[in-house]
């Protein structure tokens, strides 16, 4: 192998695969980057202009590399032959079947790309843990990968992305830091400092932090944790808020002015979704209960349950709002994407209220700016019986209710006074997000339910 690795693979073009190795080959025009994936048209996507993921920024940063030194492709045993670094990207989601169903990671696409890198490789290779994995993974991997008649030596290193969506390209660019852990051997380091080598090329050294391996896969998860955990303890206390008449929006900025506790990820909202946060916190509960610390494994399973808790209290917040049915009742949900700036709905919590309110026979339309391919997707099966408009206005056309459930720019420029006037009356909105001036939607006519504060009606709670 050559002192500088000139050939980057990494396997998996999804949302954290694409837009990493976007920006290395950006940033690195010396090394070679290619991606690959068993997903044809995901790939074929990459190639064009219509990228396969909604990430602003993104399309600059990959027109400036690809065909350069960026390139996607479906080809993945001749570039795993070719590769001296390999970054494994591809998901690890929920398992859904047998012993640890619903908690542990499902490793089965991993192992496969393990296997497949076994098989395929002719020459040493640094294969790099790029996908959240559970903390000993790299134990897993080097038995598949160690023991091989062809003499080839594989080092695994753990470098676990910590760009969130929506932001990407920049947290990219400017990361708080960059985790690179390995084994603490000589060889282990040699392979550490190689990925350090890509990383300096624009992140400044000060914010590489290395690590042994198992530190860095457990870091990731409890990143996460510890991000979710905020969310869910002000969504606990919004709860608090909407019986006292305090402001939730209030106590975050003054407990958030105090820099022990920061005022970053306090916003109250109807829950948390995306990919990582409860995925990765089931994870640490079920390898907490594996190792027989089940204190450790509830104490974290009560985010997620804090988050489960919200987003049936926003619905029952709702139905009880609207005279406890809604049946036959028109409702707009404004955003369905688990975040704004993203076109991304897993585990979104506007699945989970679209879903209840089906139940609840509501006659519904999903509007968003970005996801509506993704809505559809994630509700196939009542597809038929739902409404779908990207323009809010026309959504929200004789509906009894507005639910914003996402927070997009545009929702906060809305023309409410016109949205009002088109709506059945009493008009009612639901604001998941705490994006709209309350006190003006009321003087329009609304009433009005924002997350952690008291309603504003315009007529006697019952
Ligand atoms: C997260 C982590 O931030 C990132 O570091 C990791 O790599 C992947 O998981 P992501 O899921 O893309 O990133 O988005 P994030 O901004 O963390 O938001 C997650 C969810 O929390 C969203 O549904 C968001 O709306 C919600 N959220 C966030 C709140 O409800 N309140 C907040 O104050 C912040
Ligand atoms: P993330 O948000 O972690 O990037 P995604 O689901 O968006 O997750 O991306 C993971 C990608 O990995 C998908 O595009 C999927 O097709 C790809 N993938 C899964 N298994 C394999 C495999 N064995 N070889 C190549 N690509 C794979």
């Amino acid at each position: 192998m050559s002192p500088i690795p000139k050939k980057i693979l990494c396997i998996g073009a999804g949302y954290v695969g694409g837009p990493t190795m976007a920006v290395i080959a950006a940033q690195c025009p010396q090394y070679k980057v290619t991606v690959v994936d068993i997903n044809a048209a995901r790939i074929k996507a990459w190639q064009t202009d219509d990228l396969p993921i909604y990430e602003p920024g993104l399309s600059d940063v990959v027109k400036k590399a690809r065909d350069r030194n960026l390139f996607f492709s479906t080809d993945i045993e001749g570039n795993i032959k070719e590769a001296d670094i390999i970054f494994v990207s591809v998901n690890t989601p929920t398992k859904t079947f047998g012993e640890g169903a619903g908690k542990s990671a499902d490793l089965q696409y991993w192992e496969k790309t393990a296997r497949d890198i076994l098989k395929t490789s002719e020459s040493d290779k640094i294969i790099v843990e790029k996908s959240t994995l559970p903390v000993r993974t790299a134990a897993a991997l080097e038995r598949i990968l160690h023991p091989n008649d062809k003499g080839i030596h594989f080092d695994i290193v753990s470098n676990p992305e910590f760009l969130a969506e929506g932001t990407a390209i920049n947290d990219l660019l400017n990361p708080d830091r960059v985790l690179i852990g390995s084994r603490e051997s000589a060889r282990g380091k040699k392979a550490r400092q190689e990925i350090v080598d890509i990383y300096t090329n624009w992140v400044p050294r000060d914010r590489i932090v290395t690590s042994n391996i198992w530190s860095s896969e457990l870091s990731k998860l409890v990143a996460n944790a510890f991000l979710a955990q905020r969310i869910s303890s002000i969504n606990s206390i919004s709860a608090l808020c909407e019986q006292t008449e305090a402001n939730i929006t209030e106590v975050s900025y003054a407990i958030g002015r105090d820099s022990r506790i920061g005022a970053r990820f306090l916003n109250a909202s109807v829950g948390f979704g995306g990919s990582c946060f409860k995925k990765d916190i089931l994870n640490l509960v079920y390898i907490a209960e594996s190792y027989g610390l089940y204190e450790v494994a509830e104490y974290w399973e009560q985010v997620v349950k804090m988050n489960e808790y919200q987003e049936r209290r926003f619905v029952r917040s709702m139905l009880k709002a609207l005279f406890n049915t809604v049946a036959g009742k028109k409702i707009a949900l404004f955003g369905f994407a688990f975040k704004a700036n993203t076109g991304d709905t897993r585990e979104s919590p506007a699945i989970f209220i679209t879903r209840r309110l089906f139940e609840e026979k509501a006659n519904i339309v999903i509007s968003d700016p970005q996801a509506l391919d993704n809505a559809r997707m994630d509700l196939d099966d009542i597809v038929d019986r739902i409404s779908f408009e990207a323009d809010p206005y026309k959504a929200a056309e004789g509906a009894h209710a507005i639910a914003i459930l996402t927070e997009w720019s545009d929702y906060k420029s809305l023309d409410y006074q016109r949205l009002y006037n088109s709506m059945h009356k009493p008009a009612f909105l639901f604001d998941g997000r705490n994006i709209i001036d309350r006190d003006n939607l009321f003087k329009i006519g609304f009433n009005v339910y924002s997350i952690g504060n008291p309603p504003r009606t315009h007529f006697e709670e019952p």
